[in-house]
C-alpha cells in the first residue's frame, strides 16, 4: 500500500479504536513524516484527505484534531462491518455535496427567477458553452450548438434506443454483458437487438462485423472506458477498427463515456476523436464521478438528429432542471469540477490497484477468472464450474460481504449466472483485500462442498 494510503488507513483505524478521541490533537506533520519515512507533503496530502472526509480538521498554527462525531466509513451492522462491493455510486465519503451545495446558493442569486421557469429543452446556453471546453479535456471537440443536457445520461440512452435515426433502421447491437438500465431500456421498448460478447479482450471485432453486415443495425451501443460491469477498456487500435466498420455498414455508435473523467491515461482516445462529425454520439454522465441524484448528462448530436431529438426530449420531462444545469455551470467555470476529479482519479485508482493486487493473491488459488479494471469501479469475476453466483452471493452474506450478480446484466439468450460484480467504490481501501479474500474462501468453501477438485497455484 502506498504511504499517502496507508497514513490515512492507520489514523482512521485508531479514531475508530478509539486510541484518539475527539477534539484529541494528532501526531504533527514532522514527525509523521520521520514515522513513516515519506516527505512531509506525502503526510500533509493524507491529513488534507481525512479532513475532507470529516474525520479531523485543520487549527491553523496549531494543527490537526480528531472531529466530534466523525464517521469511519464502515457500514456499521451490528458489531461487524459490513463490505460493500454491492453499490455501484460513488464513494459517499468522497461526494461533493458541500461545494455543489454552494454552487446552487451562487445559482439561485445569480439568476434567480430565471432557475425557476420553463426554459428550452436542449439546456442552458452558458452551461453549454462551459461543456464544450470542458469536453476538449476528453478529446471532444465539438459546439454548444450540438450539446444536450439531459436528466442523466440514461435518459439519452433510453430515448435514443426509439429514435429514428438517419439511416432509418430500428435494429440495435450492445455488448453483453452491459449495465441493467439499459437492458431495461432495450426490453421495455422491444426492439430487435443483438448482443456482442465482451470480455477482458474486448469484443470480437470479426463477429462485430457479422452482425453490422448482415442485420441492419442502426446503433452500436459500446462503453468505451471502465465498462459496467467488467471493467474493460478498448484499446485506440480497437476504437479506430469500430469506427471504420460503423462507416462501411452506415452503422451509428452510441460512445458512453460515462466515466472518461477517471481515465490517468491521456493518451486513450475516445471513439468521437476518430469521427467527429456525427457518426459517433458522444454521452457522458456526471453521476459516477459526482452526484448520481443530481441526474445530470450529456449528448453530442450530430445537427441532423436536432429536431428529432428536442421533440424526444421535450416528450420526456420539458428540459433537465434549471437549478442543477445552472449550479453545475458554476462548479465547471470555478474550477471546482477540474480539483474534484483530480481527488477521484486518485482515489479511484487507488482503490483499483488494491483490488487488482488482492484478485492476484486469492483468486488463482480458487480458479476463478477475474476481469482486469485499471480505475472506475468495477470488474467482474467468473466462477469455478459448477458454483452458481446465487449461492455465493447467499454464502457471502453471512459473511456481512455483499456482491452483485451480473445474470441482469444480459439480454436472455446471453445469460450466464456464474458471474458477479465487484464494485470497489464504496469500499475503504483498508476492506479491499479482507473482502477478496473472504470471497476467494467462499468459492473454496462451495468448491469443496460440491466434491470439486480445486486447483492450487
Ligand atoms: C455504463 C453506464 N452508463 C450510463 C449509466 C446511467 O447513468 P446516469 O443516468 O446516472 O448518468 C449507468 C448507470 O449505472 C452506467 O453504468
Amino acid at each position: 500500500m502506498r504511504k499517502y494510503a496507508q497514513i490515512i488507513c492507520d489514523m482512521e483505524e485508531r479514531i475508530q479504536q478509539g486510541f484518539w478521541k475527539p477534539g484529541d490533537k494528532l501526531t504533527s506533520i514532522r514527525t509523521l513524516s520521520a514515522d513513516y519515512n515519506c516527505s512531509m507533503n506525502t503526510v500533509i496530502k493524507a491529513y488534507s484527505e481525512l479532513e475532507r472526509k470529516h474525520r479531523i480538521y485543520a487549527v491553523p498554527n496549531s494543527g490537526y484534531y480528531v472531529v466530534e462525531g466523525g464517521s469511519t466509513g464502515a457500514v456499521d451492522n451490528g458489531n461487524t462491518s459490513r463490505i460493500d462491493f454491492l453499490s455501484a455510486g460513488p464513494d459517499k465519503e468522497a461526494m461533493p455535496y458541500r461545494d455543489f451545495q454552494h454552487c446552487m446558493n451562487q445559482a439561485i442569486e445569480r439568476y434567480q427567477e430565471e432557475m425557476f421557469t420553463y426554459s428550452e429543452p436542449q439546456g442552458l446556453y452558458s452551461l453549454r458553452q462551459q461543456l464544450a471546453r470542458h469536453l476538449q479535456d476528453l478529446q471532444v471537440f465539438t459546439v454548444p450548438e450540438r450539446i444536450w443536457v439531459v436528466s442523466g445520461s440514461q435518459q439519452a440512452l433510453n430515448l435514443f434506443v426509439s429514435l429514428p435515426f438517419p439511416n432509418g433502421r430500428t435494429n440495435i447491437c450492445l455488448e453483453q454483458p452491459t449495465h441493467m438500465s439499459f437492458i431495461q431500456s432495450v426490453q421495455h421498448h422491444d426492439v430487435e437487438a443483438y448482443g456482442i460478447e465482451v470480455s477482458g479482450a474486448g469484443v470480437d471485432l470479426e463477429r462485430l462485423e457479422h452482425i453490422f453486415a448482415h442485420h441492419q443495425i442502426k446503433f452500436f451501443y459500446m462503453v468505451s472506458r471502465f465498462h459496467n460491469p467488467t471493467g474493460h477498456s478498448y484499446t485506440n487500435e480497437d476504437k479506430r477498427r469500430i469506427v471504420e466498420l460503423a462507416r462501411q455498414y452506415d452503422v451509428y455508435i452510441i460512445e458512453d463515456d460515462y466515466m472518461g473523467d477517471l481515465d490517468v491515461n491521456l493518451k486513450q482516445d475516445p471513439l468521437y476523436a476518430y469521427e467527429p462529425s456525427g457518426r459517433v454520439i458522444y454521452v457522458k454522465s456526471f453521476s459516477k464521478v459526482m452526484l448520481p441524484g443530481l441526474r445530470l448528462g450529456l449528448a453530442v448530436l450530430p445537427e441532423a438528429m436536432n429536431e428529432s431529438f428536442r421533440r424526444a426530449k421535450f416528450a420526456a420531462d420539458l428540459h433537465t432542471p434549471l437549478l442543477m444545469q445552472g449550479a453545475l455551470e458554476i462548479y465547471l467555470k470555478s474550477g471546482m469540477f477540474q480539483a474534484h476529479i483530480q481527488r477521484m482519479r486518485e482515489l479511484y485508482r487507488g482503490k483499483a490497484i488494491l483490488l487488482q493486487e488482492a484478485y492476484k493473491k486469492h483468486l488463482p488459488a480458487v480458479s476463478a477468472l477475474y476481469s482486469e479494471a485499471l480505475s472506475g469501479f468495477y470488474s467482474t469475476i467468473e466462477l469455478p464450474r459448477g458454483i452458481k453466483a446465487k449461492e455465493l452471493i447467499q454464502h457471502l452474506m453471512q459473511e456481512n460481504v455483499e456482491v452483485d450478480e451480473v445474470e441482469k446484466m444480459f439480454l436472455p439468450a446471453f445469460a450466464k449466472d456464474t458471474m458477479i460484480r465487484i464494485s470497489v467504490s464504496q469500499v475503504r481501501e483498508d476492506l479491499i483485500e479482507q473482502g477478496i479474500r473472504n470471497i476467494a474462501e467462499g468459492i473454496r468453501g462451495l468448491c469443496e462442498r460440491k466434491h470439486e477438485v480445486v486447483v492450487f497455484k
